[in-house]
């Protein structure tokens, strides 16, 4: 295969990255973005501090630009992210009652999820309820609202884009351990009382603190088994050469072992603009190139 995405669709799975809309208009980076990647989640157009900065004011513009790109190169969607405790305009910060709170976070799931119904394949739903030790993050929503937020926002997705596929996306969930456990256990639950959910997102962000995990096939297919789809969302390892491409194979081989990893995504498009960018963790350089990790990820796609 001569792209990720098309060594990817031949086993079936489908090879995406996170991209910035600014950079639509910069004819490297739109090259390799259509060239290399089958599936676009915006970086950050979409966070409730970009979309809908003063409350009831949506702006969807940036959002759009990306969306309308990926429909015109045929590239599926992965929304990111309606709700996070983080990147969150004050207004939303400061409604002090949880029915009040309950009340914003609908509306704002509603107009999000409702405005691009129909062009979206997956809702990154909510973002990283859990600490590392697996308890629930003590956010504004957790604070506010108590457990059931997470739920709430599902609820709230599922009514406004019954077409979207619903995922819970969070970090450091890729191998064994008390987080990702907690994150299994709010899976299980879902399912068993028929809370709409479709996939849970691994963001997959690799460093010297956090390798790949051995154990992180059998960690993905113990969620595939509970009935959800499993995605590397945000992909990428720091570092360079050959230790960064023997750990993206293994991230990738983990993927592979488990039929439902269906979707793998990369944080970005190359190290020019990583959320990382001191830390060069993409598979392609700065100048467009392809790093040892880039031959590494084809080979075992
Ligand atoms: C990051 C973006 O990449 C940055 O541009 C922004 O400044 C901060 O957020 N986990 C997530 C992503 O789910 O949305 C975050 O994205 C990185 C961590």
């Amino acid at each position: 295969a001569s792209s990720l995405k098309d060594a990817a669709a031949a086993g079936g799975r489908v090879f995406g990255a996170v991209a910035q809309a600014a950079r639509l208009g910069d004819a490297d980076y739109t090259k390799t973005l259509d060239h290399e990647f089958g599936q676009l989640t915006p970086e950050n157009e979409m966070k409730w501090n970009v979309i809908e900065r003063v409350r009831g004011k949506f702006d969807f513009a940036a959002a759009d630009r990306l969306l309308d790109h990926a429909e015109s190169r045929g590239m599926e969607v992965r929304g990111s992210v309606l709700v996070w405790h983080s990147q969150l305009p004050s207004w939303v910060i400061n409604i002090d009652s949880g029915a009040g709170l309950l009340t914003a976070v609908r509306e704002h799931v509603d107009g999000v999820a409702g405005h691009f119904k129909g062009r979206i394949d997956y809702w990154n739903v909510v973002n990283e309820a859990f600490t590392d030790s697996g308890a629930r993050r003590n956010s504004v929503f957790q604070e506010r609202i108590g457990d059931s937020w997470v739920e709430e926002a599902f609820l709230a997705a599922e009514a406004a884009d019954p077409g979207a596929r619903l995922c819970y996306n969070d970090y450091y969930t890729d191998g064994y351990g008390p987080k990702s456990d907690a994150v299994y256990e709010l899976v299980r639950d879902f399912v068993a009382r028929g809370v709409p959910i479709d996939c849970v997102g691994f963001q997959a962000h690799f460093n010297s603190d956090h390798r790949v995990p051995a154990d992180m096939g059998k960690n993905l297919q113990r969620f595939a088994e509970l009935g959800v789809d499993v995605h590397l969302t945000e992909l990428d390892v720091t570092g360079s050469g050959e230790v960064q491409a023997a750990a993206y194979a293994q991230a990738v081989n983990a993927c592979l072992s488990v039929p439902r990893c269906t979707v793998m995504t990369v944080s970005g498009v190359s190290d020019k603009f990583s959320w990382n960018v001191a830390r060069t963790p993409l598979p392609i350089d700065s100048d467009y190139g392809r790093k040892p990790a880039y031959y590494s990820v084809l080979d075992a796609l």
